[in-house]
C-alpha cells in the first residue's frame, strides 16, 4: 500500500507540474500585455465614436451597417481607425466624453466630435456647419476629466467607471483633426486663403500637446490630413478645371495644399521633441495610406477609389451635395434618397467625405506596423497586438 503510493505520487506530481506549466502558458497567451492602459482621442468625424450624436441625436441608417448593424454615431459603415487601434491594443471601444449614459472611461475617453475644428469656430454649428467642440474645448474637457478622476479617487467613489489617477502617464494620446479647418473655408476663401491660417492650426496642435505633456501625457500619435482632393464630395463641390486633376482623378491643387500642411505639421512635431524630452511625439502619415488606396484600390482588395458607396446620383462619384448619405430630399419634384451600395467593403469612400471601414482597417494596419510614422513607431514594441479582423 505505502509502496504503491510511493510509486504513484511522483507520476501524479509530474502530471500536476505539466498541467501547471501548460496553464501558465495559456494564461500568458490570454492575458495580453500593453504599455498603454488607455487612449485619449481628440478629433472630428473621422474619429468620433458617438460624441456629436450624444448632443444632436439624429443619425440614420445606413450608418453602421457593416459592423454594428445600426447607427452608432460613427460617420462610416463600421469601425473607425481609432476603433481598430483600441481593439489592437486589447482595449474596449472608446466612450465619447459627451455621452452620459452607458459610458465606461476606465480605458480612456474620446473627445472627438463630428465637424470639430482645431481653431475656434467663428460662430455656432447651425450657422457654419461646424461643431462647437474645437480642439481647445476638447483640451478643457480632458483637464476637467482629470480633476474628476483625481477627486473621485480621493473620496473612494465606488463603482465609478473612471480610471485610476495614474492613468494619464500610461496612455496613448491620439489626434485626428484639422480636416474641417481646411475644408469648411475652401468654398469661401479658396486654397490660397486657407493656406494663410494653416500655420495657426499647426501651432494650436503643438500647444495642445505641450499642455497634455504637463498633465502627464507621454505618448502622442498625430495623424496627418487626408488627401481631400480625392474625396468624391470635394471632386463634386469644389470649383476646378480638368487641368487640375491628376491621372488618378484627384484634385492637384487641393492635394498639394494638404501635402504642404502635412509637411508643416511634421516639421513642427519634430521641433517640439526637444522641448518634451520624456515624450514620444509621433507624426503618422495616414495620408500616404489613403492616397495609395484612392490611387490603386484594386491593389489592396478594393474596387472603387473616388466613388462614394453611400450617396445619390451614381456616375463617377455617386455624390450629390443636396442629399447626403441616409437622407431623402425632393429634387426636381422627385423624392430621392441617398442609399448605400451593397458592398461597402469594396470602397475607399463611404459617403463622399468619410472613409469606409475597409479603408479604415487598412489604414489601422499601416499605423500598427509603424513604418508610416516619424519616427518609426511599431506598436508591437509596446503591446501584444490583438487581431482586428
Ligand atoms: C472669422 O471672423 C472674422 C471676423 O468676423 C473674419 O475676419 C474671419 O475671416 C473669419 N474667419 C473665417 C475662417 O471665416
Ligand atoms: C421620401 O422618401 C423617404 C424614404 O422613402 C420617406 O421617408 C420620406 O417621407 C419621403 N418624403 C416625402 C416628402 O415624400
Ligand atoms: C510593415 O510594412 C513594411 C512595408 O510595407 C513591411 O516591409 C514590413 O514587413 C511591415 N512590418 C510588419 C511588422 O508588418
Amino acid at each position: 500500500m505505502s509502496l504503491q503510493l510511493f510509486r504513484v505520487a511522483p507520476i501524479f506530481i509530474q502530471i500536476l507540474l505539466v498541467w501547471l506549466v501548460l496553464m501558465g502558458m495559456s494564461a500568458r497567451n490570454i492575458e495580453a500585455k500593453c504599455a498603454f492602459k488607455a487612449i485619449f482621442n481628440f478629433g472630428d468625424s473621422n474619429s468620433d465614436t458617438g460624441g456629436f450624436w450624444a448632443a444632436f441625436p439624429a443619425q440614420s441608417s445606413p450608418f453602421g451597417m457593416t459592423y454594428f448593424k445600426k447607427p452608432v454615431g460613427r460617420a462610416t459603415d463600421g469601425r473607425l481607425i481609432i476603433d481598430f487601434l483600441a481593439q489592437a491594443l486589447g482595449l474596449p471601444f472608446l466612450s465619447p466624453y459627451l455621452k452620459s449614459i452607458g459610458s465606461d472611461f476606465r480605458h480612456g475617453a474620446n473627445f472627438a466630435t463630428l465637424a470639430s475644428t482645431v481653431l475656434l469656430p467663428n460662430t455656432s454649428l447651425f450657422v457654419t456647419g461646424i461643431s462647437p467642440f474645437s480642439l481647445a474645448i476638447q483640451l478643457n474637457q480632458i483637464k476637467q476629466f482629470k480633476v474628476e478622476v483625481e477627486t473621485r479617487h480621493s473620496t473612494h467613489s465606488k463603482g465609478s467607471k473612471l480610471p485610476a489617477p495614474g492613468i494619464f502617464g500610461k496612455s496613448l494620446y491620439t489626434f485626428y483633426i484639422g480636416q474641417n479647418d481646411f475644408t469648411s473655408n475652401l468654398a469661401s476663401i479658396g486654397v490660397s486663403g486657407v493656406k494663410q491660417f494653416l500655420p495657426q492650426v499647426v501651432s494650436q496642435i503643438v500647444y495642445t500637446i505641450k499642455d497634455l505633456y504637463a498633465l502627464g501625457g507621454r505618448t502622442f500619435l498625430v495623424l496627418n490630413l487626408a488627401p481631400i482632393g480625392c474625396y468624391p464630395a470635394f471632386l463634386m463641390e469644389l470649383p476646378h478645371d480638368s487641368s487640375d486633376t491628376d491621372e488618378f482623378g484627384c484634385l492637384i491643387s487641393y492635394n498639394n495644399a494638404v501635402v504642404d500642411y502635412n509637411n508643416m505639421l511634421k516639421g513642427a512635431l519634430r521641433n517640439i521633441r526637444k522641448d518634451l524630452p520624456k515624450a514620444s511625439v509621433v507624426y503618422v502619415d495616414s495620408h500616404a495610406v489613403l492616397l495609395e488606396l484612392f490611387r490603386h484600390p484594386k491593389s489592396h482588395g478594393l474596387k472603387y477609389g473616388t466613388k462614394a458607396c453611400c450617396g445619390y446620383g451614381g456616375g463617377a462619384y455617386n455624390f450629390n451635395q443636396q442629399v447626403y448619405c441616409g437622407n431623402s430630399k425632393v429634387i426636381n419634384g422627385q423624392n430621392v434618397t441617398a442609399t448605400a451600395c451593397s458592398d461597402p467593403q469594396n470602397y475607399v469612400s463611404w459617403d463622399g467625405i468619410h472613409a469606409t471601414e475597409a479603408a479604415n482597417k487598412l489604414t489601422a494596419y499601416a499605423i500598427l506596423n509603424g513604418s508610416y510614422s516619424d519616427p518609426p513607431f511599431p506598436l508591437d514594441n509596446f503591446c501584444d497586438i490583438q487581431p482586428i479582423g
